[in-house]
């Protein structure tokens, strides 16, 4: 994979790059509550303006259906750029149309233009190839060279992630380069014991990669609402806590494999639970209780693991000497359910292991509950992105970059 190294000392002096960056970041109301992901590609693009580059960037954000629709404008996250950089950073209200084609003619050298959600055009995401390949023609003649550095982005088949960089020079921005090399230290040469953290609401995201970790961690503790479907399949009540009754089987075959070949499965042992999911909009106080994990009311939902399953997963955690986390611990939105979440973020600030802090939710939490992000051994950008490449599945975006 060439480098943006290699870019560099070539010159891109007036050059226009393209810069698929995932800004992503979560947005309600036009407010972004976590600018984690803007951050992230701040070294890329200060690189490449620093250099004399004009700099289109372009993302997706949300899931709009293949259309422009206000709600998911990139626009909020195009002015936090700004912001950080601390230069004026251009927007077009268009992906490949007259304003994106102005916005880039009208960039200096060293300047930037944010263009609109990708995901306004259906070719993005477009299952055919042709309909993407259009997209990514169209994208092409914006740029002169590709850099990607979307991580969150690089396990989806998208026409800027899959298709454009097999139409421009390309190469792996600083994100890109980062995120792959910590990824490589948890496949490759693992330092032991390796332990992971999983939660999070469903068992059946997390499927393949616990299908992986059982023949690669030492141990494997399970939190979040994942657990339940665990606890279920281990024969205990979970009144009315998330289950993903379908996904019991594999379960079970989980649990079985885990004994035979010695691998520690750690599920809660405790729970706190309520009659009802909290109001996170008010906050308003939830007054769980605790409970042992195999005694959980028939009208009662665990929302999040309880003291004795924080001490027990942070003991797990302490000696441990490689630790990945992917996914919260309970619903961390609400305070009365952030305990577990928190003990775990806080195992792994206590722990000398080398951490990784697997995207998504769990590198918000960690920032929305004001742990300092720098303390960890890597906070990845992308939750699925580094799932995936756990899995030791083939990364469209990173496969581009190949060649
Ligand atoms: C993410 O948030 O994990 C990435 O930005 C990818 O988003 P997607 O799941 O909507 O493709």
């Amino acid at each position: 994979m060439k480098t943006i190294d290699e870019l560099l000392s070539a010159g891109v002096d007036g050059k226009r790059v393209f810069v698929r960056a995932d800004l992503n970041v979560p947005l309600a109301d036009g407010v972004i509550s976590d600018d984690g992901r803007i951050r992230a590609v701040l070294p890329t693009l200060k690189a490449l303006t620093g250099a004399g580059a004009k700099v289109v960037v372009a993302s997706h954000l949300g899931r709009p259906k293949g259309a422009p629709d206000p709600a998911f404008s990139l626009r909020p996250a195009a002015e936090r750029l700004g912001e950080l950089l601390g230069a004026p950073v251009a927007f077009a209200g268009d992906t490949v149309g007259d304003a994106a084609h102005d916005a880039v003619n009208g960039l200096e050298p060293g300047q930037i233009a944010v263009i609109e959600n990708l995901r306004f055009n259906a070719g993005e995401t477009s299952k055919d190839d042709a309909e993407r390949g259009e997209f990514a023609d169209r994208l092409a003649a914006l740029a002169d060279v590709y850099v990607g550095d979307g991580f969150g982005a690089v396990h989806r088949k998208h026409a800027s992630v899959y298709d454009l960089p097999a139409r421009l020079p390309h190469y792996a921005g600083h994100l890109i380069a980062a995120e792959v090399d910590v990824l490589k230290k948890l496949t490759e040469d693992v330092r032991r014991p390796y332990a992971v953290v999983l939660g999070g609401a469903k068992v059946s995201d997390k499927l393949a990669v616990i299908d992986q970790l059982l023949g690669k961690a030492d141990r494997l503790l399970i939190g979040g609402g994942m657990a339940y479907t665990f606890l279920k399949a281990k024969g205990y009540e979970i009144g009315s806590s998330l289950l993903q009754e379908d996904q019991i089987p594999a379960v079970i075959e989980y649990i079985e494999r885990a004994e035979k070949i010695g691998v520690e499965l750690v599920l809660p042992v405790d729970a706190l639970v309520a009659p009802e999911f909290p109001d996170l909009k008010t906050k308003a106080p939830a007054n769980p209780t605790t409970v042992a994990a195999d005694a959980i009311p028939a009208d009662q939902m665990g929302l999040d693991i309880g003291p004795e399953t924080r001490k027990l997963f942070a003991s797990k955690i302490a000696d441990a000497a490689t630790v990945f986390w992917n996914g919260p611990m309970g619903v961390f939105e609400h305070p009365d359910y952030a305990e577990g979440t928190k003990a775990v973020a806080q195992a792994l600030l206590d722990s000398p292991a080398f951490t990784v802090v697997g995207g998504g939710d769990s590198a918000a939490a960690v920032r929305i509950l004001g742990f300092d992000e720098t303390a960890f051994g890597h906070i990845s950008t992308g939750g699925g992105a580094s799932l995936e490449y756990l899995e030791g599945k083939t990364l469209p975006g990173l496969a581009a970059l190949e060649d």
